[in-house]
């Protein structure tokens, strides 16, 4: 499969905090890129898990690839999967070196409405595994904000929103209690609505840049196969939105992502 290469970066700036290279979007093209990536800037990237199985694999894709990093953890669409056999297997994989968070966990309420204390049950068991570990949470909320916030309150891990899609007024009490904001493609949008307002309140030291690749690529790539290396778009916008440079953004958000992971 063709992905758009940007090369335009002289030194690895980039720190992807959130990716599926596990997804079978990249079947074919997987090992090109995974050399290609640090040509285009790229200086650490985490592969997130879904479930069991592609969890698994971003642990083997970190063993094989120094600037790659996993975390593991049941994705809310797959609440069923999150047993406790399963989450007892987890948690002994998140003892991997190169496991950085627990993720990606959260709610979906956009695609499942009807499971939603089952959804919550498995989000909340996977908070408190990250506490016990001492690791930060990858967090998907979609259509989900008040159940989500509700127990990011209660719980109050380290962590992340990811691809953060909530209000002005959510960000600001996400920023209350210290969790990090991920921005991603979605922010180039010409549909991205209240992102714009988020993106210029976040402080620096809670700032994150992500690209959920294979999904949501920037303009002018959007809809293409998505890759870290395109994290550049992302910034040059939260960079124009924030009046700072894109070298100031890829910057802090990377030391943001190292301290966040414990790098
Ligand atoms: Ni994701």
């Amino acid at each position: 499969m063709e992905y758009p290469l940007l090369s335009r970066l002289t030194e690895r700036a980039i720190f992807d905090s959130h990716a599926h290279y596990n997804d079978e979007k990249f079947d074919g093209c997987r090992e090109e890129l995974f050399a290609e990536l640090p040509h285009q800037g790229v200086l650490a990237a985490v592969n997130c898990g879904c479930d069991l199985p592609s969890s698994q694999s971003a642990v083997t894709m970190a063993e094989q690839y120094d600037y790659l990093y996993a975390a593991v953890g049941i994705h809310p669409e797959f609440w069923q999967k999150g047993d406790e056999e399963t989450l007892s297997q987890l948690e002994q994989m998140a003892q991997h070196p190169k496991c950085v968070a627990i993720g990606e966990i959260g709610l979906d309420y956009y695609w499942d409405k009807e499971h939603r204390a089952e959804q919550i049950l498995v989000f909340e068991k996977q908070i408190l595994l990250a506490k016990k570990l001492g690791k930060p949470v990858l967090v998907h909320d979609r259509d989900a904000h008040a159940d989500t916030l509700n127990l990011l309150k209660k719980h109050q891990p380290d962590g992340v929103l990811h691809c953060f899609s909530g209000s002005p007024e959510m960000a600001a009490e996400v920023l209350k209690f210290g969790m990090y904001l991920g921005i991603g493609g979605v922010i180039t949008f010409k549909n991205a609505r209240k992102l714009p307002e988020v993106v210029t309140m976040i402080p620096d030291d809670r700032l994150l840049l992500e690209t959920d690749c294979p999904y949501l690529a920037p303009e002018p790539y959007r809809g293409k196969l998505c890759h870290s290396g395109l994290i550049l778009l992302t910034a040059e916008r939260v960079a124009e939105l924030r009046h700072q440079s894109v070298e100031h953004v890829l910057s802090v958000s990377a030391r943001n992502a190292e301290k966040m992971f414990q790098l």
